[in-house]
């Protein structure tokens, strides 16, 4: 695998490979077994956007392969002075042996591996968000022993995360429904992709979309660089929360995800989030050893 760009340009088998690997390597983890699998290479991570569990869980994996990770904030890169992405790539594919970039526009990270000659890695873009879709995907195989004919509801804005869950989950085998307001669906093509390819449903009526449902997901009414709407979204995405009323009628068994930070009392409950949290934060725990994997799939 050249590079982590969007869940698109990966095959079933190379995801389940990937998800394999971060396994092998939490297991190794869990037994103190040794797996510098990047000693002496450099990761640069260039956040345009904050973060805490993508930072903490990049920065943090590269050290337990033996490797080393730079923050590289756009604040006080020259890209921040408008260094264009194309020389930014080509100067820092010299020095590096990977980069993991958090930033607006895709067309930015796709611009980066185009002109780099080294492994990019997309840690979010306002389209996709692809390494918390493989923690998610890695987590929902932990508790339901398989992915394949799981069903997978999301609640709320039809964002990066709902872009993503849709093409991993589909890949995967997965049925997906989404809920959301109208105006506010995923994106079009990616809709179209997943009704082609595997059992797929929109709709604005949650209950509908959560029938069933395995697993259900939501995330934040107003991601990064969406803070002035956020109080018309507030009104706008009101219903569209993950409570008991929802959850009634999942499947019994049904898990919560988040990809978190969580507003509770806006997309999910308090009850409903702290009824979960173990799910909810063996997820965040699995972004460590995906990332690790990713990077040794990536870098190694
Ligand atoms: N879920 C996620 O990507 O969290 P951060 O924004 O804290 O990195
Ligand atoms: N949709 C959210 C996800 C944060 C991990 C955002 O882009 O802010």
């Amino acid at each position: 695998m050249k590079h982590l760009l969007k869940l698109q340009d990966l095959s079933k088998e190379e995801i389940t490979s990937i998800l394999n690997m971060a396994d092998q390597l939490k297991y190794e983890k869990k037994h103190g077994i040794e797996h510098k699998r990047l000693a002496g290479k450099s990761l640069g991570m260039i956040f345009q956007k904050s973060s805490t569990r993508t930072r903490v869980s990049f920065e943090v994996g590269m050290y337990e392969l033996g490797g080393q990770a730079l923050f590289l904030s756009s604040n006080d890169l020259q890209i921040g002075r408008g260094e264009p992405v194309e020389d930014t790539a080509r100067v820092l594919s010299r020095y590096l042996d990977g980069i993991m970039i958090r930033t607006y526009k895709q067309e930015e990270v796709e611009k980066l591996a185009e002109y780099g000659s080294i492994p990019i890695i997309n840690g979010l873009t306002d389209y996709c968000h692809p390494c918390q879709v493989l923690a998610d995907l890695m987590t929902i195989r932990e508790y339901k022993g398989a992915i394949k004919g799981n069903k997978l509801t999301y609640i709320g804005d039809g964002n990066n995360m709902a872009n993503s869950l849709i093409v991993g989950g589909i890949k995967m085998g997965m049925k997906v429904s989404v809920a959301c307001p109208k105006g506010y669906e995923p994106d079009a093509d990616i809709m179209k992709w997943a009704a082609e390819n595997g059992e797929f449903e929109c709709t604005e009526d949650i209950l509908k979309a959560a029938k069933d449902a395995d697993v259900l997901y939501t995330d934040v009414w107003a991601s990064m660089g969406q803070e002035a709407e956020a109080a018309q979204r507030k009104e706008i995405f009101v219903k569209y929360q993950i409570n008991d009323e929802v959850m009634a009628v999942a499947k019994k068994d049904a898990m919560v995800q988040h990809c978190l930070p969580a507003h509770r009392g806006e997309e999910i409950t308090a009850k409903v989030f702290e009824e979960h949290a173990d799910e909810i934060f063996d997820e965040a725990e699995n972004r460590l050893h995906v990332q690790k994997a990713v990077l040794v799939k990536c870098m190694g």
